[in-house]
């Protein structure tokens, strides 16, 4: 129900009583009122005709009184009867002569009996004579003593009808009244709640979501305060929501920007959050809000963290995993409860992806134990051979001097596995200064290949060489360009078949120089190929080592280029050869 139409309600309600109770006591006033009149009335023309008949009637004479009750009863319109002291009825203005004789006695009537004994008598009752309601009053009269009683009557029904008349109007004036005040009422109620719907209304939109809405109440009452403590309500909202949506952006963009993946858990361990990293780190779908860890992502050792970090009440939980999909990847977990209010409120967990470190770490590993290992194969040949020779060896001069071949080979081995170590860790640590300046590939490639016709004779290899005379130069270090062909150009033979062939080509790539160095060797298995680059990897260690190899050569090739702004690449197919390509900034 509308409160206008409430208020309307209970003010009708309430006029309505009042009126009823000013109807009912006017109309009570009223009535007594009128008939206290007629009463007063009545006493007048009463005493009046008694002084009429103290002067008029001397003796008594029925006749004559009748005559007279008559005379009085047509001035004063009312009925008049005159009574002997002993109750007989003398006369009566109401009836004939005839009629009078034969009216009972009316000593006992009340009035009679009251106007004997205290000069007024008054009654009300239904006479039965004329058959009618009437009200009666009567004075005794006589000069020196009582000569009888005279009696005045009206009937009833004339006060009756005159209160009915006022009745009437009295009730129609309420009634139009009422309508006054129900109008008035209505726009009373009307001006009072349509700043209150106004109001409404403005809340109603604040609910909805809609800040732009005011209320417009101008009044200067507790409405208007109202109104306007809402308006300022609304504007206060509208700012803090601002605020809210700017801080959960910028929290989402330093989300979505992290390297690290994240996962924000409520207090009963359901996902709230997850970043985009994360959701690649453990190729999952996106929308895993509101469901536990276990069931979305299926690995139990999320969970378990997770789950331990919601016990704790301080402090970071971390553990190592490994996942599979879509590759394997390690990925370091830091779980830690968000407290508040000394209540564990939900989780924070972060992964960070250390598979690359981890291959580092291993990668360093096998370094050091592929150094020992180089290191001490020739060492151990050296000492062996050394020892042998001190044994007596050294009378055997054949012999010896092929021991001492030996020895000498080892020890060169050793110095350029010793070298290459030296120069790869110097490139790596930037210790290197690579003097670039513009050179031509082309003429870096001719000198080299002269430089290796002896080799390339001996496994009746073509090379071939498919350098555009138009290419540009390149800006390098020319000595370390050369030791970069070089081991490609000695790979290429290596493990290139007998009567194979080597393309040797270059071109020019929006500001770099490619270089490719094709064979049509033994070529590389696709699960090394990742590797070559890496120090001391040899896809098939025994042949390489046969053939001189440390494995080094690549890795120096890759520094090298890297640290020129290059880039080198493999393309391999078992059996059927490689392709290793060099790219180069143009000068
Ligand atoms: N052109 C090629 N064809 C096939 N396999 C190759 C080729 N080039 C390199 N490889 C593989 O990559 C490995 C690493 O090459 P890298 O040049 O680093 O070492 P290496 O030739 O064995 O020794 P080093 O170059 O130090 O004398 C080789 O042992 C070989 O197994
Ligand atoms: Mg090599």
């Amino acid at each position: 129900m509308r409160i206008q139409n409430k208020i309307i309600l209970i003010f009708s309600c309430s006029i309505a009583i009042i009126l009823f109770c000013v109807y009912h006591y006017l109309n009570q006033n009223l009535t007594q009122r009128s008939f206290k009149r007629i009463q007063e009335n009545l006493e007048k023309q009463l005493s009046l005709s008694r002084s009429y008949l103290n002067d008029v009637v001397k003796e008594f004479s029925s006749e004559k009184l009748d005559a007279i009750a008559d005379k009085i009863g047509k001035d004063t319109k009312t009925r008049v009867t005159v009574i002997a002291v002993d109750g007989a009825v003398l006369g009566d203005s109401q009836l004939t002569s005839k009629e009078i004789s034969s009216v009972e006695n009316h000593l006992y009537r009340p009035e009679v009996q009251d106007a004997l004994s205290e000069g007024l008598g008054q009654s009300r009752r239904f006479s039965t004579t004329i058959k009618t309601d009437m009200l009666y009053m009567a004075m005794p009269f006589g000069k020196e003593k009582t000569l009888g009683i005279i009696r005045l009557a009206i009937p009833l029904e004339k006060i009756t009808l005159l209160s009915q008349n006022l009745k009437h109007i009295l009730f129609i004036s309420l009634i139009i009244a009422f309508i006054f005040a129900i109008i008035l009422n209505v726009i009373i109620s009307d001006f009072i709640t349509k700043p209150i719907r106004e109001i409404y209304l403005t809340a109603k939109a604040i609910a909805q979501g809609d800040f732009s809405r005011k209320s417009i109440v101008k009044t200067k009452d507790e409405i208007g305060d109202l109104a306007r403590s809402i308006n300022e309500m609304a504007e206060q909202i509208r700012l803090r929501i601002r605020e809210i949506d700017l801080s959960r952006s910028r929290l989402e963009a330093v989300l979505l920007s992290m390297f690290e993946g994240v996962m924000v858990l409520d207090a009963e361990g359901k996902i709230l959050l997850m970043n985009k990293t994360l959701k690649d780190f453990l190729s999952v779908p996106l929308d895993l809000q509101g469901r536990r860890p276990l069931e979305a992502i299926r690995n139990i050792e999320i969970h378990d963290i997770a789950d331990r970090a919601l016990q704790l009440k301080a402090g970071v939980e971390s553990k190592e995993i490994t996942v599979f999909l879509p590759q394997e990847k390690t990925l370091l977990i830091y779980a830690a409860p968000v407290v508040r209010d000394n209540s564990v409120d939900g989780a924070v967990l972060v992964f960070h992806d250390i598979t690359e470190l981890r291959r580092l770490e291993k990668v360093r590993r096998d370094f050091v134990a592929n150094v020992s290992h180089e290191l001490r194969t020739p060492l151990s040949s050296i000492k062996g051979y050394a020892e042998t020779l001190l044994e007596g060896a050294l009378d055997d001069k054949k012999n010896a001097k092929d021991f001492l071949k030996i020895i000498v080979e080892d020890s060169n081995r050793l110095t350029q596995l010793i070298e290459d170590l030296l120069s790869l860790s110097k490139i790596e640590s930037g210790k290197i200064f690579f003097r670039k300046e513009p050179c031509s590939i082309q003429a870096i490639v001719k000198k080299l290949v002269i430089g290796f016709q002896k080799q390339v004779k001996e496994k009746k290899i073509e090379v071939k060489i498919d350098i555009p005379g138009d290419l540009p130069k390149v800006l390098a270090d020319e000595a370390s360009i050369s030791q970069v062909f070089l081991n490609l150009v000695d790979n290429a033979i290596k493990y290139n078949k007998e009567g194979g062939t080597i393309i040797i080509s270059a071109i020019k790539k929006s500001d770099f120089v490619q270089v490719d160095i094709a064979d049509t060797g033994i070529g590389i298995p696709e699960e090394d190929v990742s590797r070559v680059f890496e120090r001391f990897y040899r896809v098939d260690k025994a042949r390489s080592r046969e053939l001189g190899g440390t494995g080094l050569g690549l890795s120096i090739v890759k520094n090298i280029i890297q640290a020129h702004g290059g880039e080198v690449f493999v393309k391999s197919s078992l059996t059927q050869g490689s392709t290793f390509s060099v790219t180069l900034p143009q000068a």
